[in-house]
């Protein structure tokens, strides 16, 4: 079987580089999408920092929430490897947490944009190919807080339940296909976006947490990777949570 190519959005950030890295471990030619704020000398010393670490990933830049921005992504990635998506793990994603009551129309739709309507942009630009090729996976990362809500995230539970409504509604279309389409629902992983919230709610919302800690990076980078497997093909449409018994379904 030839290689596999799969593009991680967000692929510099922290949930992204683990999924990345599990991908390459898993043998797939992986290309990281990045935005950084168009910074791109940060991601080309991230990826000098993978390759120390023994990891060969590319990089390609792209804005999610701009459709011209995800078409020239996709057109980088095709350039470097010679081929078309066979993954696509749409994890780039945004917080501007707040009370509803004093949310402003920018913190709901930077949150919408970036987190839901990037699932249109990124995977409409890649569905058909799969669909062609008679194989693809297309894994959505979603939250623990979309299934169960979260006291300052009415924008962000919103964005993040749409993409597991997303998720289901395109299984269906594309199963028949070879297709598979997952939502991976993180909880609290030690991240730079879990490290935005004041400790003491840190520490609160830790107690709550069956299991007694955050999780890592990598407990997410194994789940998509797992995913992406060829021996996946029956799961399609499932919501998997990774969350350390926060919230149980
Ligand atoms: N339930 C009920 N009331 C709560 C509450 C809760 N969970 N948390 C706070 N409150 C109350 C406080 O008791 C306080 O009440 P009083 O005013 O009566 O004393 C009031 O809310 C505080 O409100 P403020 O708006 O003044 O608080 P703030 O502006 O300092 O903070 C917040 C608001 C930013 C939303 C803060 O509560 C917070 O950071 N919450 C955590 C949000 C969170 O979990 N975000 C996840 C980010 S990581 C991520 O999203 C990744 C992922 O997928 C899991």
């Amino acid at each position: 079987m030839s290689q596999k190519i799969a593009l991680v959005t967000g692929g510099t950030g922290g949930l992204g580089t683990a999924i990345c890295r599990s991908l390459a471990d898993d043998g797939f030619r992986v290309v990281a999408g990045y935005n950084s704020g168009g910074n791109h000398d940060k991601a080309k010393a991230w990826q000098e920092e993978q390759k120390k670490d023994g990891y060969d990933i590319d990089v390609a830049y792209g804005d999610v929430t701009n459709a011209e921005s995800c078409a020239q992504c996709i057109a980088t990635v095709e350039e470097l490897t010679g081929g078309t998506v066979d993954i696509l793990i749409n994890n780039a994603g945004i917080t501007r947490d707040g009370q509803f009551k004093k949310m402003s129309w920018e913190q709901w739709d930077e949150v919408l944009t970036a987190n839901l309507d990037s699932m249109f942009h990124m995977t409409r630009l890649v569905i058909n190919g799969m669909v062609d090729k008679g194989w693809g996976r297309v894994i959505n990362i979603s939250s623990v807080n979309a299934q169960k809500g979260q006291f300052g995230q009415c924008n962000y539970s919103a964005a993040k339940a749409g993409i597991h409504g997303f998720t289901k509604a395109l299984a269906q279309e594309v199963a028949r296909k070879g297709v598979t389409v997952n939502t991976v629902s993180p909880g609290y992983i030690k991240t730079a976006m879990v490290a935005k919230i004041a400790q003491e709610i840190q520490d609160q919302i830790c107690a709550g947490i069956p299991v007694g800690r955050f999780g890592t990076p990598e407990e997410i980078g194994r789940m998509c990777a797992f995913l992406s497997d060829n021996q996946s093909g029956y799961i399609t449409g499932a919501d998997m949570s990774v969350n350390g018994g926060l919230h149980m379904s």
